[in-house]
């Protein structure tokens, strides 16, 4: 050591104790227990832990117990207002539980899913919630079955596959876009979807067809498909759709960023939104009502798909509550919010 550094003193529970006048156990009891421990004690307890700046060995507590404080989300864009705004909801249930969350990004990559998954295992996390990148060829589930982790499924519910689920009824948001802008008028209706291998975008296709095949109306739908379901997705769309023969007078979108996107593209191109051209997207988060032309959008209750998903995992990785625990699939419905964007002009 040089001179003038000072060396790091690691304070241990034994120094907490001393230092309060109470015994290691009651330390302890304090930290995993606090509810066997008196006000009084628990408050010298606290003080001296503040004092002396001691830290809680979680590593040593997990391997003493088996049991970690720690759950973990693992999405697939954290540059989605959506997943931010439904891990904020599964933070304040794991707080309200004693737990703590750390969240993790897949980018839709199968692999970076797949490493992430081993990561969360080897760090012994309580569990999972897991948005698939892939629940369609079956990737994402074995990743998940290969880390043994307990998880609960958020926007997805694969048939073959055993754990909770927590997911909107993303046909039924199709529907309501679609049946929206059929009401409005538009009779030549594009989509623009992220990839197949996704549930909410298989079912947001299957809820607008089930609409335009049977409008009593004549109606043609125009299907764009975009890989990434970000803006720049949605503008490189914008984009094709202004190209489309005949072209669409109405479009829906797989979210809200792909739909402000097409936004972006429609004012560049001088085309008027929505007396040229009506956009619905998808989730409404915050940015939707925000838009230089405010968006409708059909709404999803992120906070509470959280929640529930954190709930879910909760109860079932619970000592105590475990052994009765039966998987549960928990399906919210959408709601249609209707902006200036697809609002007929009068
Ligand atoms: O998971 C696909 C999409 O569903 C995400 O982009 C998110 O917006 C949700 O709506």
């Amino acid at each position: 050591m040089r001179d003038g550094e000072e060396q790091a003193v690691v304070v241990g529970i034994k120094d907490v104790a001393r230092h309060a006048g109470v015994s290691s156990g009651t330390v302890s009891n304090t930290l995993n227990r606090p509810d066997v421990v008196s006000p009084l004690t628990r408050a010298k307890v606290l003080k001296a832990i503040k004092e002396l700046g001691y830290v809680p060995d979680e590593s040593a507590r997990l391997l003493r117990s088996g049991e970690s404080r720690l759950l973990a989300a693992l999405v697939l864009d954290l540059a989605n207002p959506f997943f931010v705004d439904v891990v904020r909801g599964a933070e304040l249930a794991a707080q309200e539980a004693g737990l703590n969350l750390i969240t993790c990004n897949s980018a839709q990559k199968a692999e970076s899913e797949a490493s992430h998954l081993e990561m969360l295992a080897q760090q012994r996390v309580r569990g999972v919630l897991l948005c698939p990148v892939d629940d369609d060829s079956g990737r994402s589930m074995r990743s998940m079955a290969r880390s043994m982790l307990p998880h609960v499924l958020i926007d997805s519910d694969p048939s073959d596959h055993a754990a909770c689920s927590v997911l909107v009824d993303d046909v039924r948001g199709g529907q309501l876009a679609a049946q929206h802008l059929l009401e409005m008028g538009h009779r030549h209706i594009a989509l623009v979807n992220g990839p197949m291998r996704l549930a909410p975008c298989r079912d947001r296709e299957r809820g607008v067809r089930a609409v335009m095949e049977t409008s009593t109306e004549r109606a043609q739908l125009t299907v764009l498909s975009v890989e990434g379901l970000d803006v720049t997705a949605g503008r490189e769309a914008g984009h094709r759709l202004l190209e489309v023969a005949d072209r669409p007078t109405a479009v829906t979108c797989v979210n809200d960023l792909t739909a402000l996107g097409v936004l972006q593209a429609m004012t560049a191109a001088g085309v008027r939104v929505p007396d040229e051209m009506a956009i619905v997207g998808y989730d409404d988060i915050e940015f939707a009502s925000a838009a230089a032309v405010p968006l409708s959008s059909v709404r999803q209750p992120t906070e509470q798909l959280g929640r529930t998903a954190a709930r879910l995992l909760i109860e079932e990785t619970d000592a105590t509550r475990s052994a009765d625990h039966q998987h549960q699939k928990v399906t919210f419905f959408p709601e249609l919010v209707v902006r200036e964007s697809s609002r007929l002009q009068r």
